[in-house]
């Protein structure tokens, strides 16, 4: 790369075909999460007392940023979080709610906000909530409660307690997570994968009693370089076959390195590793014959590092804070493009992933950030999940790429273009994003079974300093922006894309 003469072009071909689906793009790859850490709730979501609060207490000004995300569905409470929880505390009249101490962060969780809170919170942005339940310290019995509390018309001890919270109808929640992260020595309540299998197993098949019609997600792994990835998985799904309709894999990416070309092809591992999960899916259900289909839910991902190391040290040290700000991340633009290139894996996994959430919204590790008392803004990630999430809809296509590739370190032979591309139905959309920090690509798309007759639309994030961040002061300053130099000729759509640079084009057929 070093030799290359300056304005240099790689040259791309990119094919597709409509005959050559992937699969239907599930609008809930494009989910977010939601933890009780940091500022994510008290002083993100929930700020009584700021300007812009509503009676509740919730932010407007974020809500309005989060409904232009308009994320599928929300993951909640945790995270690590979960793992300690009693979700009895966050329900009731508020003045008699408990302040707790939460051993995940080493916080004091006020319990102001709760499972009903945030229910109502999600149906105001539009979003589907998708609850975890507590398999670190507790089991069976205070899911069942607790979806029992959520779901359940009336006429029993749980449901009538929710009645006299103020809720007459059920919360009506379909999707859970059966515990967090339980392959991580980290987690309160860690176990080994046969211990977890037991607890998931039985702890669905419980929840499945009260609905059959319940969407629960097992613990994967924590990422996909744990040493137990793959044997986890594998414990796992003989152990819940037929009972969980999902196993989760997180994915957190940094450049700890310093190294910008190997930290974008990180996202191309996360591929390979719903590669992997798939064919352990695949080998179980060859096993056991289970019928249930099972998918890959992403459900913790995003770009994770500036302040990893700090905030550890930080937490190590505190005396139980309220609401400290903590993994506050700054994103910067080579951020945005990692983000991009993992939105495009996930699209490209349609057939494996039906649902994957952005780790997280507010505040912690966010597209999202407050200032406490003061403004809310967008983050340079917020805007490659909100493209994917407005036009990566229908169906995915095979990407046949003919593009030179690079050595990202952990990761070999990382093509410098990453493509992703959806039929809509009317029209195409794609998602570009050139690696290459000098050379501009030269890329030429072909049409087999579409005719697109125009660019509709065409976006683009890029920035002369790849540093650039958004701030309260400067909000605006990494956004999508007009893209230039895409046109069709002879059938074929041609491109100039700017070095590091990420495009969203949309084709009208
Ligand atoms: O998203 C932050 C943390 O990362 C979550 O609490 C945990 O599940 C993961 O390790």
């Amino acid at each position: 790369m070093g030799d290359r003469a300056p304005g240099a072009r790689v040259r791309a071909r990119l094919a597709l075909d409509r005959a050559r689906a992937v699969a239907t793009i599930d609008p809930r790859l494009f989910g977010a999460f939601v933890e009780h850490l940091g500022r994510a709730v008290y002083g993100g979501l929930y700020e009584p007392g700021h300007p812009a609060a509503d009676g509740q207490g919730f932010r407007t000004d974020v809500l309005d940023l989060v409904r232009g995300l308009a994320p599928p569905v929300v993951r909640y409470p945790g995270g690590n979080f979960v793992s300690a929880y009693r979700w009895e505390d966050g329900v009731g009249p508020r003045g008699r709610r408990p302040v707790r101490l939460d051993p995940a962060w080493r916080t004091r969780e006020t319990n102001q906000v709760g499972t009903d809170e945030f229910v109502a919170w999600c149906r105001a942005a539009g979003a589907e909530p998708m609850l975890a339940v507590n398999l670190g310290t507790r089991g069976i019995d205070a899911a069942c409660a607790l979806l029992e509390y959520c779901n359940h018309p009336g006429g029993t001890a749980w449901s009538d307690l929710r009645r006299r919270h103020g809720h007459a109808r059920p919360h009506g929640v379909r999707l859970w997570c059966l515990g967090n992260e339980m392959d991580g020595p980290w987690q309160v309540g860690h176990k080994t994968a046969h211990e977890y299998g037991r607890l998931a197993s039985e702890t669905a098949k419980a929840m499945r009693a009260f609905d059959q019609g319940l969407e629960l997600v097992a613990c994967g792994s924590s990422f996909a370089g744990m040493p137990t990835f793959g044997a986890w998985e594998e414990t796992v799904l003989e152990l819940c076959a037929g009972a969980v309709d999902h196993v989760s894999l997180h994915a957190y990416f940094d450049d700890e390195a310093g190294d910008a070309a190997a930290f974008l092809a990180q996202p191309v591992a996360l591929e390979r590793a719903i590669r992997a999960v798939g064919a352990v899916i695949d080998r179980v259900q060859a096993r056991t014959g289970a019928a249930r289909p099972v998918h890959v839910a992403v459900d913790e991902w995003n770009v994770w590092y500036h302040n990893r190391r700090q905030d550890k040290e930080r937490l190590r040290t505190w005396d139980w804070p309220t609401a400290p700000a903590l993994l506050e991340e700054a994103y910067d633009v080579t951020d945005a493009l990692v983000v991009a290139c993992a939105l495009n894996a996930l699209i490209r996994s349609a057939d494996r992933v039906r649902i994957a959430c952005l780790a997280q919204l507010v505040n912690v590790i966010a597209p999202i950030m407050t200032v406490t008392g003061g403004p809310a803004w967008r983050q340079t990630t917020y805007h490659p999940l909100q493209a994917a999430a407005r036009h990566a809809r229908g169906t995915s296509l095979a990407v046949a790429l003919d593009c030179p590739a690079y050595d990202g370190g952990p990761t070999p032979d990382v093509p410098w273009l990453d493509a992703a591309a959806a039929d809509t139905g009317d029209g195409l959309a794609l998602f570009l994003v050139n690696r290459h920090a000098a050379d501009a690509i030269d890329l030429a798309v072909s049409f087999a079974g579409f005719a697109p007759r125009g660019v509709a639309l065409h976006r683009t994030l890029s920035d002369p300093d790849p540093r650039a961040t958004n701030t309260a002061a400067h909000p605006d300053r990494v956004t999508l922006r007009a893209g230039t130099g895409a046109a069709l000729q002879d059938g074929a759509l041609h491109a100039l894309l700017p070095p590091r640079s990420y495009h969203v084009l949309r084709l009208a057929p």
